[in-house]
């Protein structure tokens, strides 16, 4: 996948019809809980196949029904770490892929008001220095939340952290890169910015709610 743009030179917009098709369901006003839940998991997947392609593997000798051989399998142990509330969704589309994947979540909530993103809960698995770490949050906005989440993850010894969401703002895709230059991003879409409440345009609405049915 090439990168979106000489600006954003390290974001990878995976525009897979399939995640395109989901995507769609997505933004749609009338999709029900229900079905925002299936797309978003199955999304979650589909990012996973895709943010993974450069992991580590290694050989080991294995005996098909007719010889030995060296196959190849994973050598890196992965963390995916869920933004709350709504990365919850693309998580577990990320463990249905990667099923020996450890969990990790940062609770972070965004002032209405102020847009700051206030923690609220922190859980790491304690050897995350040694995983491949993947942040993951449907929305990128102002990047206040995933500016302070990779900022825990730091904190907390993660050193291979890469970023997967589904929409992108410009403003948060900036501020993210100028917080954590050279951080990997993957978006289903970028799209065309913010408006004055600090939503994205056009946007899927508020996914937590959405994924939940608190609206
Ligand atoms: C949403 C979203 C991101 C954040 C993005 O969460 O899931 O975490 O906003 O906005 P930002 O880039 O401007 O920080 P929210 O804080 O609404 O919490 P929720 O998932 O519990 O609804
Ligand atoms: N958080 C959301 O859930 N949606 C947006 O558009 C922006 C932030």
């Amino acid at each position: 996948m090439p990168a979106a743009s000489t600006e954003f030179a390290n974001v990878r917009v995976v525009d897979h019809p399939l995640v395109q098709h989901r995507l769609t369901i997505l933004r749609e006003r009338s999709t029900e809980s229900a079905s925002f839940r299936q797309a978003i998991r199955q999304i979650g997947l589909l990012l996973a196949y895709e943010i993974t392609r450069d992991l580590a593997m290694r050989t080991k000798t294995i005996e098909t029904p007719l010889q030995v051989m060296q196959a190849p399998e994973l050598a890196a142990d992965v963390c995916v770490v869920s933004i709350l509330r709504a990365g919850n969704g693309l998580l577990e589309g990320m463990l249905d892929l990667i099923p020996a994947a450890r969990a990790g979540h940062i609770g972070l909530a965004r002032d209405e008001a102020t847009l700051r993103a206030e923690e609220y809960y922190l859980k790491l698995p304690r050897d995350i220095d040694r995983c491949e770490t993947i942040l993951v949050d449907p929305m990128l906005a102002t990047g206040g939340s995933a500016v302070a989440a990779v900022d825990r993850l730091r904190q907390a010894g993660a050193r291979s952290v890469r970023f997967a969401c589904l929409l992108a703002a410009p403003e948060g895709l900036r501020r993210l890169a100028a917080a954590h230059p050279g951080l990997p991003i993957i978006t289903a879409a970028i799209d065309q910015g913010l408006n004055a409440q600090g939503y994205i345009l056009p946007g899927l609405g508020d996914a937590g709610d959405r994924f939940y049915g608190t609206v």
